[in-house]
């Protein structure tokens, strides 16, 4: 059983090419990572699947259905949910408010407030502050409300690009161990992060290298690649 399947994927901005035959699966219940240097063609991957830029060429298919031709908000209502780079939040609404416009009804059953207690759990930082506008909270604090916002969608695939961005470490690990929390709750996760502390966390995963996929594999097979050991050990 996959959840997402990503086959042969070419994606182009004009004459460039910055993803070509891109393939993975992601299982349910996986922290799959897409690891890579600074343009290898994360982003690029992550939008197609959002709907954000059309392919080339290739397959995305969720639950076994393919996407096509189909429009992020489409995308967001099958349940695919992705925190961009930057953090897209609103600066001048509350984070309460950042939470609430982010809710979608359609996904689920559950009221506002109980997803939003939901989130406030995994986030207590953010009850705290539920009232303070969010452009003048500190980025940990913009990228766990980021991640709140992303998952009032109630998603079956959270999908960010590259959380640990501009983040202390201490701020990173606990945005990472939060993660792993949300995992844990049965949501399954494609992490995209240049920062190879984040395959701590995954099941498996893939390394893109100038838009191609230079390794594939599980924890393991991953760690012993000399994205990882080279980022560890400076070898
Ligand atoms: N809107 C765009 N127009 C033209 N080229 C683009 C555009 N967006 C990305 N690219 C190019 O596509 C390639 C892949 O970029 P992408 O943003 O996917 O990389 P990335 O792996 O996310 O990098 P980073 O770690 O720096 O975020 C790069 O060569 C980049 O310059
Ligand atoms: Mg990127």
């Amino acid at each position: 059983m996959t959840l997402l399947t990503v086959e042969s994927l070419k994606v182009g901005y004009g004459d460039l090419i910055a993803v070509r035959d891109v393939s993975f699966t992601v299982k349910p219940g996986e922290i799959f990572v897409l690891l890579g240097a600074n343009g290898s063609g994360k982003t690029t991957t992550l939008r197609a699947i959002s709907g954000l830029i059309r392919p080339i060429a290739g397959r995305i298919a969720m639950e076994g259905e393919a996407l096509g031709a189909i429009k992020p908000h489409a995308v967001a209502r099958l349940g695919i949910s992705h925190v961009p780079e930057g953090r897209r939040i609103f600066p001048n609404l509350s984070v309460d408010d950042n939470l609430t416009v982010s809710y979608l009804p359609t996904r689920t059953d559950k009221s506002l407030r109980a997803i939003l207690d939901e989130v406030y759990g995994l986030f207590p930082r953010l009850r705290e502050r539920h009232k303070q506008m969010a452009g003048t909270m500190s980025g940990g604090e913009q990228q766990m409300l980021a991640i709140g916002r992303a998952l009032m969608n109630c998603p079956k695939l959270l999908m960010l690009d590259e959380p640990s961005l501009g983040l202390s470490p201490v701020m990173t690990d606990l945005v990472f161990e939060r993660l792993e929390a949300i995992s844990n709750q049965g949501l399954t996760i494609l992490l995209v992060e240049q920062n190879a502390s984040a395959i701590d966390l995954a099941t498996s995963g893939v390394i893109l290298s100038n838009g191609v996929v230079s390794m594939a594999g599980d924890r393991a097979a991953l760690s012993s690649t000399q994205y990882i050991q080279k980022a560890y050990l400076g070898v």
